[in-house]
């Protein structure tokens, strides 16, 4: 991760398609376009990877989530569960579809635990939004033993995970609608992008209109086409939609070479009594996009990742003194500082987070993670795994020393 490591000429073959026509926008331009319908032809790549009944690109991952959201009808006094270790997209886009964010906690899978969603249902509940961290799945079964249960929606945040699998399926195509990101930073990158799947032509239906003003896409003159209800621009343009073809063609190689990667560094970590790598769901399934490991404690932690960083091992965190990925360090959503009045829905209804301890704190506050890389050749990954292991080691020495 990210794609952008290995782009080439087919990226630029790609643009060059495009702006040789000048049609950038997805719909319309029947004429001009030569044929040419790059958006359409994504999703159609996603959909034979994944598997999924529909695809729609969106222009982000976190649009993609409003907009699943707003397609299973999800919306004012609703409440949503989710977890507090993610990006703050997730309850950025539950927020936007006017519904409540809720949150429960993570496992040692580093996603949604089950036992904890049971705890945070309440009658307002509409669906659970598990996120499939650092690239790996939630315990997807259980999540959806409960949703069966309780009538509950499920819908994946796979905006990490895209790639990844959980027995067998893609992770995005279990629940009733999933979604993935390809931003700038994604193992599939179109620059900025997003996808919404689901498996019902309704929500898939709901889903492209509403991300597209309302338009119902019946006619090729869009000035005449009809808005069954209201919408938003959520669109890919031909440009981003472009970009992610060229790199859907090359994302086995992707996936395959950060699986060798992460290799290289599970063995030579493999050997340091006091790690403890995290539980994957599913690890046959697993995008190898991070390497996670829980350590003793805070502590460890904190001077591991320095030994690391300093070591000059890249893209290394400690998600607990981050301020983008974990509920600690959300002093703008827990004071509740937004840019214009929001719904008193939404107000009323939350939680007050300043004052919750959350149970996570015990595990993301000890836990690691280490970015891998699709760049790096056998031998760079062996020789940046092995100073990683004696990063680690003296990390934890320090700790000891205390
Ligand atoms: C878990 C999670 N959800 C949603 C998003 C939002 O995706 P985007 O950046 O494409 O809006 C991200 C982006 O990193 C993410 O990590």
């Amino acid at each position: 991760m990210p794609g952008w490591e290995l782009f080439d000429e087919n990226e630029k073959r790609q643009i060059d398609e495009v702006m040789e026509t000048g049609v950038i926008m997805r719909y319309g331009f029947d004429g001009a376009r030569k044929g040419r319908w790059k958006a359409r032809e994504l999703e159609q790549a996603v959909r034979s990877y994944t598997g999924a009944s529909y695809v729609l690109m969106a222009a982000d991952g976190t649009a993609a989530l409003t907009t699943a959201l707003a397609a299973l009808g999800v919306g004012a006094g609703d409440e949503v569960i989710i977890q507090p270790f993610t990006f703050v997209a997730t309850f950025e886009s539950i927020m936007a579809a006017g519904a409540i964010p809720v949150f429960a906690e993570v496992d040692d899978t580093l996603c949604l635990s089950p036992e904890s969603v049971l705890e945070a249902i309440t009658p307002r509940t509409k669906a659970v939004m598990p996120v499939h961290m650092c690239g790996a799945a939630s315990r997807l079964d259980d999540l959806l033993a409960i949703c069966k249960e309780r009538n509950l929606y499920l819908v994946e945040d796979a905006c990490q995970a895209f790639g990844a699998t959980y027995k067998g399926r893609a992770v995005g195509t279990i629940g009733d609608a999933g979604c993935y990101s390809f931003d700038f930073n994604k193992i599939v990158t179109c620059g900025e992008g997003g996808a919404v799947v689901t498996n019902s032509r309704e929500v898939y239906e709901r889903a492209d209109m509403y991300h597209d003003h309302g338009h119902d896409h019946t006619k090729s003159d869009r000035g005449a086409e009809g808005h069954p209800f209201c919408g938003y621009n959520y669109r890919i343009s031909e440009l981003h939609a472009a970009i992610g073809l060229a790199q859907m063609a090359k994302l086995e190689t992707f996936i395959a070479r950060q699986r060798t990667n992460k290799r290289a560094f599970k063995e030579a970590l493999s050997s340091i009594p006091d790690i403890k790598f995290r539980t994957l769901a599913d690890p046959d399934g697993d995008s190898a996009t991070f390497l996670s490991f829980f350590l003793p404690d805070e502590d460890s932690a904190r001077r591991t990742t320095l030994a690391l960083k300093e070591a000059g091992t890249e893209g290394v965190f400690h998600w607990y003194g981050n301020n983008w990925h974990y509920i600690r360090n959300w002093d703008h959503f827990k004071e509740r500082r937004f840019a214009h009045p929001i719904s008193s829905d939404i107000l009323n209804g939350m939680q007050d987070y300043t004052k919750r301890v959350f149970k996570s704190d015990e595990l993301i506050s000890r836990t690691v993670s280490i970015t891998i890389k699709m760049g790096w050749s056998g031998e760079e990954a062996a020789e940046k795994a092995e100073a990683a292991a004696r990063a680690v080691k003296k990390g934890l020495a320090e700790s000891h020393r205390r």
